[in-house]
């Protein structure tokens, strides 16, 4: 298996770990790009994207000689798609953006030869790998490839480890296809590998992200339910989990990211009758920091009635919990919007380094705790848990004045 050559098309946070890791693992690995920086940036074994210990993997791998950049695809063994798939935000319902699978699909066509297996692992809905086979079979007439699909479960932070660890759903079009994809992952995967049909492997990511979403937002709504009750949500989520059969997540100010917040709507886009729970979870965790910015100037309009324009703090902006990602974040829409709103406001980002800056005015948490008035817990990230935080001045969004 290691002497067979892989082409990975689309270098992002998925695909370029996934052709380092491959590459370590004896594969020759070619990967593709239509952004010229990234190609770049792979031949020069200096990483575009953020990743702990990406930088010296990739290093090790274009040196060992198996790891290459190009603009073009070329002839390969295997094809692995892991190219973008957003939302278009038009309507009501966000509908998913399959431009750039069939673009990469029409790219690899002239490439494709009997026996070569292409694998998709861009998160799609149910049928996307039907569609592609079906595009490709019309693009590259009277070859025999095999198609698959298969997700990508990977933690950002954490991804060149589960890129290796985490067990795998590889989904075929025919039993045969999800055997050849599967020997390929058994080159450098060491968790579980799990052999099924294409479209149930597309409809498990699409269902792991939105288990998650819908959780998250029944607690979303337990915490504006208990505000209104005047109930501790994070002192009544600890006694409710020591039920031995429940176990409630915790809530947070929205959810953001592009998967959690994304990959829902994909289902319910195709199933408008019938996902209304995932609807309807999608739609409370998206209003959460419109909830968030009311509380804040209900805080606001008290201190102004005591005669003082109050300075607000937002405790981070990432997100989520440590680290420095901002795209799609819920916080940082709070705090714009909180500026938009005409206040006093400032936030505290201890993840935002050189490279990610959110455009916010930062002050560091010392200075926030001793000159605002008000400070929003937005991010549980660990130096606001481990700081003693004046209690008074805090309305706290994301729990970081529990004490464990
Ligand atoms: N990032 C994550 O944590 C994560 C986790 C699970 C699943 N996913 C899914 O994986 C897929 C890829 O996500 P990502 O985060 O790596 O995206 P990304 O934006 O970081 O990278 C995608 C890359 O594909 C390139 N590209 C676009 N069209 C191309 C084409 N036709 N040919 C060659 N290259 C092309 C882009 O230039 C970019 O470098 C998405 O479907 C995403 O939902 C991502």
């Amino acid at each position: 298996m290691p002497s067979q050559t892989v082409c990975v098309v689309g270098l992002g946070y998925i695909g370029l770990p996934t052709a380092v890791v491959m590459a370590q693992a004896g594969l020759r690995v070619v990967g593709v790009d239509v952004n010229p920086e990234a190609v770049r940036a792979v031949n020069s074994a200096v990483p575009h994207i953020v990743e702990p210990d990406l930088e010296a993997a990739l290093r090790e791998a274009v040196a060992s000689g198996r790891l290459s950049a190009q603009a073009e695809p070329t002839e390969a063994d295997a094809f692995f798609l892991c190219v973008p798939t957003p939302f278009r935000a038009s309507g009501d319902i966000p509908s998913p953006d399959l431009s750039y699978v069939f673009a990469a699909g029409r790219a690899i066509a002239p490439f494709l030869r009997d026996g070569a297996v292409v694998v998709l692992e861009s998160t799609s809905p149910v049928g996307t790998t039907e569609r592609l086979a079906a595009a490709l079979a019309e693009a590259a007439p009277g070859v025999r490839f095999h198609a698959a699909y298969c997700p990508e479960r990977v933690l950002p932070g954490r991804i060149l480890h589960e890129l290796v660890h985490n067990d795998r759903i590889v989904g075929g079009l025919t039993p045969e296809a999800a055997e050849a994809a599967a020997s390929i992952y058994r080159a450098f995967v060491r968790g579980g590998i799990h052999l099924t049909d294409a479209r149930t492997a597309e409809m498990a990511k699409l269902v792991e992200n939105s288990y998650r979403d819908v959780n998250i937002a029944f607690a979303n709504e337990l915490s504006m339910i208990c505000e209104r009750e005047g109930i501790d949500v994070w002192e009544l989520i600890a006694l409710a989990n020591r039920h031995p059969r429940v176990n409630i997540l915790q809530p947070g100010c929205g959810v953001g990211g592009h998967c959690i917040a994304v990959d829902p709507w994909f289902l319910v886009d195709a199933h408008p009758d019938l996902a209304r729970l995932i609807h309807s979870a999608r739609r409370v965790n998206d209003n959460k920091p419109e909830w968030v910015v009311a509380q804040v100037l209900r805080r606001v309009a008290q201190l102004r009635h005591e005669g003082r324009e109050p300075l607000v703090a937002c405790l981070g902006l990432a997100f989520k919990p440590d680290i420095d990602d901002f795209r799609e974040s819920p916080a940082l829409r709070i705090y714009r919007t909180l500026a938009a709103e005409g206040l006093r406001v400032v936030a505290v980002e201890p993840f935002a380094t050189g490279t990610a800056q959110p455009d916010a005015r930062l002050v560091d948490l010392q200075t926030a705790i001793q000159t605002a008035d008000v400070l929003v817990g937005l991010v549980a990230h660990t130096p606001f848990r481990e700081a003693d935080l004046p209690r008074e001045k805090l309305l706290d969004f994301c729990g970081i004045a529990r004490k464990p």
